[in-house]
């Protein structure tokens, strides 16, 4: 598939002078034969949930007649990997990039050289920072503040009457990630809208890893214990898991002894609802593959997109996580 030239992009809907569907005639294709190339550059595997999303973009892609290849790249979480990825995406010309921002910030100088190369961006997942919001197309993925106030209003809830004042250790993703910002000022607008007495005791960066959820966990127990600690808000399900079990092997019971929000809702962390070590889930869904491939060929063929299609999301509570379990994808 060829691209014609990309002529400027601005905020708002999008209508892109892109593909010409089945014209092969032009040199510098991304690949030969019909349908489009389209270059990946994910985040990482560091969660299930991240692994879930690669394999449904993958899965999607190797299914659709409209993509010919999906070059796919995994940076490891490291910013600069995924520059360098978005680089050679460039280089090879390939039709679509999806890029799915490991942080908020530093993407302006990359993103300008795809605009000038004529490739248009698509965002998976994650966002990027607002002053570069006329550098991408479209973004598919959560509505992570959205996810935070979810959160929030279950805390404030169940704190309502904790006329001591809520105590509350939060976990937060990678500093810098569009969810660990958003989950925070969702979570926390909602305590101070619903005038929640609160008090964050330890706020500290699991980097959405089980084993530095754990760590930190390790180390706020050995330092402070546990005693008059309220809450868990972990803003994935490997932090919280990984945290549950640094309390356990301290001696407390997760899920009683502490409360626990996780955010994901992967099969582990479902199962932990069920055998009573959480109270919480905010479903964040990695399944959005067959999606991505309609917004990517939108996209190539001009038609105009939204800025921003969320991706469907629920809650659940202990009530609801035995039933659930068998439903999840992941
Ligand atoms: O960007 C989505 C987040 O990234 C998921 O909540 C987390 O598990 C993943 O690492």
């Amino acid at each position: 598939m060829k691209r014609r030239t990309f002529a400027g992009i601005g905020a708002g809907v999008f209508l892109l002078p892109l593909a010409a569907c089945g014209d092969d005639s032009d040199s510098g294709d991304g690949g030969g034969g019909d349908g489009l190339v389209v270059g990946f550059a994910q985040v990482g595997a560091e969660s299930a949930w991240r692994t879930a999303n690669s394999t449904s973009v993958q899965d999607a892609a190797a299914a659709d007649d409209r993509i010919a290849e999906l070059k796919f790249v995994d940076a490891q979480q490291d910013q600069e990997k995924q520059i360098e990825a978005v680089r050679n995406f460039i280089t090879q010309q390939v039709d679509v990039i999806v890029l799915a921002p490991v942080v908020e910030t530093g993407w302006t100088d990359v993103l300008q050289e795809a605009a000038d190369a004529g490739i248009p961006v698509v965002l998976a997942d994650r966002g990027i920072e607002a002053a570069d919001e006329d550098l991408y197309v479209t973004r598919l993925g959560s509505d992570f503040v959205a996810e935070g106030r979810s959160a929030g209003e279950w805390a404030a809830t169940t704190f309502a009457d904790d006329a001591d004042g809520t105590r509350i250790l939060e976990l937060q993703g990678t500093t810098g990630s569009a969810p660990a910002n958003d989950r925070k000022t969702g979570f926390f607008e909602v305590l101070d809208a619903e005038g929640l007495n609160y008090e964050i005791v330890d706020s500290q960066s699991g980097n959405f890893t089980a084993e530095e959820g754990k760590s930190v966990m390790e180390t706020f127990i050995t330092t402070h214990g546990l005693d008059g600690i309220d809450l868990l808000y972990a803003h994935n399900d490997e932090m919280g898991l990984g945290a549950i079990q640094a309390i356990e092997e301290a001696g407390f019971a997760p899920g009683t002894d502490i409360q626990i929000i996780i955010v994901d809702g992967s099969k582990a962390g479902f199962q932990a609802g069920v055998d009573g070590k959480l109270n919480y889930i905010v479903e964040c869904n990695p399944v959005f593959g067959e999606q991505l491939m309609d917004v990517v060929v939108q996209v190539a063929d001009g038609e105009s997109v939204e800025k921003f299609t969320p991706v469907e999301e629920g809650v659940f509570d202990a009530t609801q996580f035995e039933a659930e379990l068998p439903n999840r994808q992941f």
